[in-house]
């Protein structure tokens, strides 16, 4: 059985961006109010109190949009700061990262992925679901700034949408070339997005390994990471370029982690609804950190059950949550 070790924490449901695949327009969202949000103090307790002692040593923060959270910066040091910490990462779209992106590294953050769709400014726009000043320039430098500050391994990662940014897959993938990047090509999954997806579908990785071994050659790359990408390399490139291919491989039995929602609903599949705990509301009925360990650690024993693996079984995946509100 897999190590059930990284956590994936959900700092905020709210983003500044409405990407198409994730938060369709005509979404209607209900965002989590703020009493409903775990505080600092609450999500430290969960950490230090319960996650670290069952066995999480690997956190990522997440969204909606992470460094929309007040006092983001002050989370990650204090979570960087506990001894029992072995990696910290970030998933953000970037648009707020430039001008904070030396503070999150001096306050312990290492790693970074920022979401990349496209090159073109106006397509970008588009799956952003912008329709004022483009916000591709900002995303670019909050790149180009993580990349400076010497954050390490620095990831983007793409949607791949067909007949959307498609066309672009060579012109990301050459990003590995010249710059120790790392690409992830991401297919794209059907979750909330429904009218999007439906007309559309997805584009297998294989596709994408094939068009890109034609023109470079690809080989399969030694490094591996934590999660579920494929890792390759177009040879003599200085980064790597990976692929997540939850819909034409299940990669469920190799899943390692669960996923706490900004409200504190602790998640054991992102595909998955059944099994879900509400730590916030225990800890504020009282509910003895003790007790609450005892309830992760039940939940981790009946994990492989729940976890998805729903091309395997044809089954589909349960989710009344956007993206966004899970944490991606
Ligand atoms: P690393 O630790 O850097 O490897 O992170 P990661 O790839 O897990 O994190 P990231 O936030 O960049 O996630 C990228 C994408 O991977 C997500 O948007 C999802 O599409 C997919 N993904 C991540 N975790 C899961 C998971 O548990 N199940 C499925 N089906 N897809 C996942
Ligand atoms: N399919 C695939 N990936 C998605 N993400 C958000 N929605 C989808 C979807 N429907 C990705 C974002 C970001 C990560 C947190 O989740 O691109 O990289
Ligand atoms: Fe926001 Fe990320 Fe969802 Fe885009 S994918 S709308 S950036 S939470």
């Amino acid at each position: 059985m897999n190590q059930v070790d990284y956590l994936r924490i959900s700092l905020i449901d709210r983003c500044n961006f409405r990407c198409q695949y994730c938060m369709p327009e005509g979404t209607e969202l209900d965002y989590i109010v703020k009493q409903q949000l775990l505080t600092d103090s609450e999500l430290l307790t969960l950490i230090e109190s319960v996650f670290i002692p069952v066995g999480f040593t690997r956190f990522r923060l997440t969204g909606g949009e992470p460094l929309l959270r007040p006092g983001v910066v002050e989370l990650v040091g204090a979570i960087a700061s506990l001894p029992e910490t072995q990696d910290l990462s970030m998933t953000t779209n970037g648009f707020l990262l430039a001008p904070m992106a030396q503070s999150l590294y001096d306050a312990g953050l290492r790693r970074i992925n920022i979401s990349l769709d496209s090159l073109e400014p106006d397509i970008f726009d588009q799956i952003i679901g912008n329709r004022g000043r483009s916000r591709w320039q900002d995303v670019w430098n909050g790149i180009q700034a993580a990349y400076h500050v010497g954050f390490d391994p620095l990831k983007l990662n793409v949607v791949v949408i067909p007949g959307v940014n498609d066309t672009e897959v060579l012109d990301l993938a050459a990003l590995t070339i010249e710059k120790q990047w790392h690409v992830r090509f991401i297919e794209f999954m059907p979750i909330g997005n429904g009218d999007l997806f439906g007309d559309r579908g997805w584009i297998a990785s294989e596709q994408l390994r094939l068009d890109i071994r034609e023109r470079w050659g690809l080989t399969e790359s030694q490094v591996r990471g934590n999660g579920p990408a494929d890792v390759f390399q177009i040879p003599g490139a200085k980064g790597t370029l990976g692929f997540i291919s939850q819909m034409s491989e299940c990669f469920c039995d190799r899943c390692n982690r669960m996923r706490l929602s900004a409200d504190g609903w602790l998640r054991p599949c992102l595909l998955n609804e059944s099994g879900q705990i509400d730590l916030k509301t225990a800890l504020r009925t009282g509910i003895t950190t003790r007790e609450l360990r005892e309830q992760v650690r039940e939940l981790l024993a009946i994990k492989p059950e729940i976890n998805f693996k729903g091309r395997d079984t044809g089954t589909e995946g349960i989710y009344t949550r956007t993206m966004s509100q899970i944490g991606g």
